[in-house]
């Protein structure tokens, strides 16, 4: 079977791009990525990319007038490379409803906190500011607003006592690194249905877990 072609957008360390390379080289993402694309040329996962023979591209803002220019640059640069899924992976700008129109629920993205709670920026500094005992991740569709997307899955983590940004962070990213690949192989996968705001996902049939007892 031909094996989904996905598009990684970046903006910085990439730690969640390399789980999901790691995912596709030991087999439990039946997905390859087809390019990454940074917005910041310094962006440390261009190496992560390269290190593992994948295509990058650096389409900054800088280089384009308008916001249209600029996402229809990085619209072209999926097209050539054949994308059908784009993940965002710490990409910090928000995309604009024209943009996501050229992939309908075929863009997702992964927030360091459970949504609908503390979107936006510093998610976890606002978690830790209005007292949660417990935060998390999420991985959602995109939509035209801001991190507001039908969510895929979600994972918790526990808010302790002498959390600081960082180690609150560290806690939190070690559990994206579980749910974004997981999320995009359900979405491989076929497993993947919404219902308006509900994404349901269907049974595993490859795993034959219908057995009557
Ligand atoms: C992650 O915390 C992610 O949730 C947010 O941006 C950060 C990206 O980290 N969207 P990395 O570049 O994947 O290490």
């Amino acid at each position: 079977m031909q094996k989904l072609r996905m598009g990684v957008l970046v903006s910085g360390r990439g730690s969640n791009l390399q789980a999901i390379i790691d995912a596709i080289e030991s087999d439990c993402l039946a997905a390859t990525i087809a390019v990454v694309i940074s917005d910041q040329p310094g962006a440390y996962a261009l190496e992560r990319a390269q290190k593992h023979g994948i295509s990058t591209a650096v389409v900054e803002r800088s280089g384009y007038e308008t916001r249209e220019a600029f996402e229809a640059a990085i619209l072209e640069t999926l097209k050539v490379h054949n994308v059908e899924l784009v993940a965002l992976a710490g990409f910090m700008r928000i995309l604009s409803r024209g943009f996501v129109a050229n992939y309908p629920q075929r863009i997702l993205n992964i927030h360091p906190a459970l949504l609908p709670a503390f979107t936006g920026l510093h998610a976890q500094a606002q978690a830790l500011a209005y007292g949660v005992k417990v935060s998390g991740c999420t991985v959602h569709f995109v939509d035209e607003g801001m991190d507001t997307g039908p969510i895929v899955l979600q994972e918790a983590v526990p808010v302790l006592d002498h959390d600081t940004e960082e180690t609150l962070s560290d806690r939190i990213v070690a559990a994206e690194h579980r749910i974004y690949p997981a999320a995009l192989q359900l979405l491989a996968s076929g497993r993947i249905m919404i219902e308006g705001r509900r994404v349901k996902i269907l049974a595993d049939c490859s795993k034959g877990g219908n057995e009557k007892s």
